[in-house]
């Protein structure tokens, strides 16, 4: 799967009618692919005005894996093209045949969404592996849903023939027909053929060896975060280590590839992908990483090299609980990018709500190569003593999880000439009273909705594969939120293993209350425990006063969906007749946030949290 597979979307010019059909084609089916769990793994090339001559022209030039042809078809003439005059041309089965055969190359899959076009698809059978065409006419309206749900499935892991069979069932009409090339395994996903298992095979291989090149590191990375490749690791089966690279199992499963590698193999495996930095590394895990590529740019450009204008000291990444901060500087830690500008390593600490200052401190010192700060007998003490280790060096200083402005200022009085000190919080008077310039703190977004229903597809594929319109108001529910769509995933995972159906699943969920009873993801482990989601959120509501911990409770009580509130709905709620230092409060404190025009937004998921409160 390293290179992209290439669709060559083909059509006549030569009725209005044709080229606008096309043109609706070629937007369903990109807008289905871009919601699908590979959508990276496809490349569109689209062809109006096609001409016999283009065909072979462009086989040779863009060398694609699938070619689609939209349009018109007769019985008696064939498919309908242009000649170089732009005239209509009808093109037979021989021609057609005739240009495949010399100039095919990688050509895998031909689809003809036009009438009459069976007998097209009957004579390439010994061409390509599969050909798709039409017995009867087919209208635009089916062609759409036709080309739309083919390619989705496709893209979603699956075989041409699932791909067919699911988008026969849902165009209703035209009677497509598939025909199979002579030994082709109809089963084999059509993104992963065995070939690509090889290649992925021989990529493993060389990482394992130490010989992977950037190129391969770059795919492997890719495919790891988008979550069509999954490193299991297994038991160690030969202790000597020897052997084991024989055995490198590869396999499709559970809709992606699973490469299972001994522990020893899979340390080996992580260290060459994402090496961890000298210093102490954020942790990191191979959890998909779906959605962050533009904030990890932002980031990074925020970080930029030493000298660079915009270059900034400290960095503060806030968000809603569960957003996937923690996440996003724990990919940060280990990007390649961000190792070349922080050559000398990464100091990471998680505080959480009352983090022993003078120990944090101290275990820095000693990743610096001393014990004296563990001696300090103050935090301006061990303050001091850390920045002269840092004066020289260019590091990268990351803490995690701040709960009060008090607990940073230490760190930000570190900062040598060649660091820089990212902070996460869900606080948003901590990043406020950390930076006073808006351009340093970075408020990190919610998934897309794309991105979301993407990482739902990850977490239970079958569930989203057989019920797509329900899952995505499920994620527009759950209002894009990792953390949610990770607990809803797991929820389904093991809901559909009974093969009853998920749907009142789903409809429970969408009603509320669910997830937060829940335990929260496997990454989210405190102290040997994973606690529920309740309780991370607890963590915000316990710091507020009983009074404004009422309120919240009350207005989630109120909520509208979406939950977003005025000044003026906000007194009603609360029977007061100024509602602002309530509001700053619980600005400030991340439970709401301001919208614009005067609005502001609570979180579905505190929406769920405020309304568990008012039951206690
Ligand atoms: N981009 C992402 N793609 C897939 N999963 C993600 C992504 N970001 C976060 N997650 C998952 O969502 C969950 C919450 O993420 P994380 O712990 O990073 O959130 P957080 O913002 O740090 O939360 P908190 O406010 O509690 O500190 C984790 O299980 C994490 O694996
Ligand atoms: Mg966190």
């Amino acid at each position: 799967m390293s290179d992209k597979i290439k669709v060559l979307l083909l059509a006549t010019n030569q009725w209005r009618v044709a080229h606008m059909r096309l043109t609706n084609e070629l937007r369903l089916i990109r807008e289905k692919i871009q919601i699908s769990r590979y959508k990276n793994s496809f490349d569109l090339l689209w062809q109006p005005g096609a001409r016999i001559t283009d065909i072979g022209e462009r086989l040779i030039e863009d060398n694609p894996d699938i070619i689609y042809f939209s349009g018109h078809g007769t019985a008696s003439e064939g498919i309908i093209l242009e000649d170089d005059s732009d005239n209509r041309k009808a093109m037979n089965v021989d021609q057609l045949t005739a240009v495949l055969r010399n100039l095919k190359q990688n050509l895998r899959l031909v689809i003809f969404n036009v009438c009459y076009s069976k007998h097209f698809a009957e004579a390439l059978s010994q061409e390509v592996d599969y050909a798709i065409g039409m017995d009867e006419t087919i209208d635009d309206e089916a062609a759409g849903t036709f080309a739309a749900s083919f390619f989705y499935t496709l893209a979603s892991g699956k075989s041409v023939n699932e791909a067919f069979q699911v988008a026969s069932g849902s165009s209703g009409s035209a009677a497509p027909t598939l025909v199979v090339r002579e030994r082709v395994n109809i089963s084999e996903p059509f993104l992963f053929s065995k070939q690509d298992l090889e290649r992925l095979k021989s990529t493993i291989k060389r990482l394992l060896e130490g010989k992977a090149s950037d190129e391969d590191l770059a795919m492997l990375r890719q495919q790891i975060d988008e979550g069509s490749t999954f490193l299991d690791e297994i038991e160690e089966t030969d202790p000597t280590g020897e052997g084991d690279q024989q055995k490198l199992a590869v396999e499709f499963h559970n809709h992606r590839l699973q490469v299972r590698l001994p522990s020893s193999e899979h340390k080996r495996a992580l260290a060459q992908l994402f090496p961890a930095p000298p210093g102490i590394g954020p942790p990191f895990s191979l959890m998909p990483f779906i959605g962050r590529e533009h904030a990890l740019k932002d980031i990074k450009s925020l970080l930029k090299p030493e000298g660079s204008a915009d270059r900034r000291k400290v960095i503060v990444v806030r968000g809603w609980p569960g957003v996937g901060k923690t996440t996003l500087v724990g990919r940060l830690g280990r990007d390649t990018d961000v190792i070349k500008m922080f050559p000398d390593g990464v100091l990471w600490n998680h505080l959480e709500q009352k983090p022993n200052l003078l120990s944090e401190m101290a275990r820095w010192g000693q990743a610096l190569g001393t014990d004296e700060i563990l001696r300090a007998p103050t935090i301006k003490e061990a303050t001091s003593q850390l920045a002269v280790l840092l004066r020289h060096r260019h590091m990268l200083l990351i803490v995690d999880d701040v709960w009060e402005t008090a607990h940073a200022t230490p760190f930000t009085q570190v900062i040598g000439e060649h660091c820089a000190l990212l902070v996460t919080t869900r606080i948003t008077s901590v990043a406020n009273e950390l930076i006073t310039d808006e351009q340093g703190i970075y408020v990190l977004p919610v998934l897309t909705e794309d991105d979301a229903l993407r990482l739902l597809g990850i977490l239970a594929p079958a569930v989203v594969d057989q019920n797509q319109d329900e899952c995505r108001e499920l994620i527009r529910d759950l209002e894009c939120l990792p953390l949610a769509l990770h607990v809803a995933g797991s929820l389904l995972r093991s809901e559909a293993r009974f093969e009853w159906g998920v749907r009142n699943l789903i409809e429970e969920i969408r009603e509320g209350a669910k997830v937060i009873e829940e335990q929260a993801p496997i990454d989210r482990i405190e102290e040997d425990k994973i606690p529920t989601v309740s309780a991370l959120l607890d963590k915000s509501t316990d710091i507020l006063d009983e009074f404004t911990r009422d309120c919240f409770a009350y207005l989630g009580a109120f909520a509208p969906k979406p939950a977003t509130f005025d000044l003026v709905a906000m007194q009603a709620v609360w029977e007061v007749d100024d509602a602002r230092s309530i509001v700053r409060k619980l600005v400030g404190h991340g439970l709401l946030e301001p919208i614009g025009s005067g609005r502001f937004q609570m979180h579905r998921i505190l929406v769920d949290h405020a309304r568990s409160l008012c039951e206690d």
